[in-house]
């Protein structure tokens, strides 16, 4: 007979202020998506801290080719779903594309996340121009995770997936960008596929926590998606991606390996970052 999963982790529920006295305090945040119920009820029981539904499900989950087809009812249904799983982890929902091009839409939609989803906060692929929009979420109660380099959503408008903030001035944009997002009112800051100085730098720029994927180790915590380290999604992985299902003799125990690595800052290795 099939049984709900469920989680037997009784650990206080994560709140922003753990994050960042972990990040005060040095201790890595380990970070996995999640797009189910028994997915999230695992990955809570291994300790992740944080659990992000991201428009990645639009690859790992739908099949798409790019996360550009996904939508809020889609977001919100997945949330729905992690939520129950959980326990302990701080739950993020990302905004999909468009969804927060302008601010009313930006609050209309993250209502739905937090609301009918369940998500305790928002992510949102921004750089400086996307500041008012934090700023309007922020002020009407709705933490945010900006969401900078690499953003997949603007894939067609990048013609492309590739390390960003290599160029001096990309650089520096993108750390005055992080200041700006954090004055703002973004409460985290993730930075996908940047150089791991540059990933450090902005990590010492800003007082709130900074996530890495495929950011080098110098970072306050790190996030993957989950089926690329369990080794579930098919084809090519990125460089950064590292299978955790690797000498490990059932998910579960991939994904405890993954956040023994991540907190005993044995992952990323010099393999998994870039310069
Ligand atoms: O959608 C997603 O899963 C993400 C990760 C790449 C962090 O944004």
């Amino acid at each position: 007979m099939y049984t709900q999963a469920k989680s037997s982790n009784d650990s206080k529920p994560v709140t922003l202020r753990d994050l960042a006295r972990m990040k005060a305090e040095k201790a890595k945040i380990a970070c996995l998506t999640a797009y189910d119920a028994s997915f999230a009820a695992l990955v809570d029981e291994a300790g992740i801290d944080l659990v992000l539904v991201g428009d990645s499900l639009g690859n790992v989950i739908q099949g798409h080719a790019t996360t550009v087809p996904v939508t809020v009812d889609d977001i919100v249904y997945h949330t729905k779903l992690v939520a129950r799983g959980l326990k302990r982890a701080f739950l993020v929902a990302d905004m999909p594309f468009l969804s927060y091009a302008t601010p009313e839409a930006a609050l209309a939609n993250a209502g739905r996340l937090m609301q009918e989803g369940g998500a305790k906060m928002v992510k949102l692929e921004g750089n400086g121009s996307q500041a008012d929009i934090v700023r309007y979420l922020a002020d009407n109660g709705v933490p945010v995770c900006a969401h900078l380099g690499l953003r997949p959503q603007m894939v067609h408008k990048l013609g492309g997936f590739s390390v960003q903030g290599r160029k001096a001035k990309a650089a520096k944009q993108m750390v005055e960008d992080a200041k700006l997002l954090e004055k703002s009112g973004a409460d985290l800051i993730l930075l996908e596929l940047v150089p791991r100085e540059l990933a450090a730098e902005i990590t010492a720029a800003v007082e709130v926590p900074v996530i890495g994927i495929g950011a080098g180790p110098k970072v306050d915590g790190q996030i993957l998606v989950l089926y690329d380290m369990l080794d579930i999604t098919p084809g090519r992985k990125p460089k950064f991606a590292k299978n955790f299902m690797e000498g490990a003799g059932s998910v579960a125990e991939g994904i405890a390996a993954y956040v023994k690595a991540v907190k005993n800052k044995s992952y990323p290795a010099a393999e998994h970052s870039f310069d």
